[in-house]
């Protein structure tokens, strides 16, 4: 598909008003994005694992109104008025409102909260982006109910990823790949795709145990970081060695060979680190505890040979990747030896989820 396939018809319908409800999860990149063109167009293509409990879910009303010179919105962020997320919406609307042309016609209430706790560290664009994204496509089906469903959730991709790159991979499927890639059919900059190869079964409920080492506000913002990609000394070799990762995954997917996974897995999370850390201006998101973490990971994994591995995102928070039949083995690794460099002790389990769904209000 192309931009084109994501100008409106003309609408069908016209409802007077309505509620729409949709949960979107986060996710977890394997394969990172980091760099970008206008607008929000990837510089290598990405995957990521769906998560299924870290989630936000957003409700947005709707109510046909007199003038439509102009946005209006009211945003209510855990029950609780967010004059300062609304910039964020407005830009967002902006953005979109070529694809989405009601988006003016209509009054939107928009209530949105999220699973996991509030400063977490986790990062909620890119559920907050899909859940929002969903409703208003949800809305454009009421207007347009002949729409089909494989345009529905490209164009709620789409539109997630004109909000934060990322969210793109937070629509639909287990795993989600994102960014033109020759050898994989479909794929493109534009919206994320399911992954359309084979999976082994193993890591279809792959384990996620999020490491809450440190809460606060990044030092440096994931807008920042992908900029500082542009004349980095290292980006055209980083930009092809994802490629050449999505290559050597497939394999890997399909037959379940873990030893591998965890090395392509653990190297891509260091390649993002290093490329914060040799930019110019440079910046470090890791924390002393995230160090502590991997080491006592790969101290952990060399004794006990359990197939565990940590990937990062931007910040100092560690993914625990581990198959399901480690589990119990795990739990008592993170709470005997890793519980001690988070935050207030504080982690969060998550597994690999299925995609957003519809609530039915
Ligand atoms: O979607 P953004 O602009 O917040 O960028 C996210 C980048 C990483 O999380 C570091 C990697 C990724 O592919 O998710």
């Amino acid at each position: 598909m192309t931009e084109n396939d994501f100008l409106p018809s003309s609408y069908q319908n016209s409802p007077e008003k309505g509620k729409v409800t949709w949960k979107a999860p986060s996710n977890i990149a394997l394969v990172k994005y980091w760099g970008k063109r206008p607008v929000q167009i990837p510089a290598n293509p990405s995957i990521s694992f769906t998560l299924d409990s870290c989630a936000t879910t957003t409700s947005v009303s709707f109510e046909r109104k007199e003038k439509k010179d102009n946005f209006s919105f009211d945003l209510f962020f855990e029950g609780k008025s967010k004059d300062d997320f609304k910039p964020k919406i407005q830009t967002f609307l902006e953005r979109i409102e070529k694809y989405l042309p009601f988006l003016k016609e209509y009054h939107f209430i928009i209530q949105t909260s999220n699973s996991f706790p509030h400063s977490s560290g986790i990062a909620s664009s890119a559920s907050g982006m899909a859940a929002l994204s969903l409703c208003f496509m949800d809305i454009e089906k009421q207007l347009f109910p002949s729409m089909e469903e494989n345009v529905f959730h490209a164009k709620a991709s789409y539109l997630a990823r004109l909000g934060s790159g990322s969210a793109c991979r937070s629509i639909k499927g287990s795993l989600v790949q994102w960014g033109n890639h020759a050898n994989i059919p479909d794929s493109s900059d534009l919206y994320g795709v399911e992954y359309p190869f084979g999976v082994n079964p193993v890591f279809k409920s792959y384990c996620d145990t999020i490491l809450l080492v440190h809460k606060g506000q990044k030092q440096v913002s994931s807008t920042v970081g992908h900029q500082l990609m542009h004349g980095h000394p290292y980006a055209q070799n980083r930009f092809q060695q994802a490629f050449d990762n999505l290559d050597k995954l497939k394999p890997i997917l399909a037959s379940g060979d873990l030893e591998e996974f965890i090395k392509l897995v653990e190297s891509e999370a260091l390649t993002l680190h290093a490329m914060m850390m040799t930019s110019m201006p440079y910046f470090m998101l890791m924390k002393p505890d995230t160090l502590q973490i991997i080491n006592k990971i790969w101290a952990y994994r060399e004794a006990t040979k359990t197939p565990v591995c940590f990937t990062l995102d931007a910040g100092a928070n560690v993914h625990l990747l581990y198959p399901e039949d480690a589990k119990e083995k795990v739990l008592e690794f993170i709470k005997d030896t890793l519980a001690e460099h988070c935050e207030n002790g504080q982690y969060i389990h998550d597994k690999v989820g299925e995609g957003a769904i519809k609530i039915n209000t």
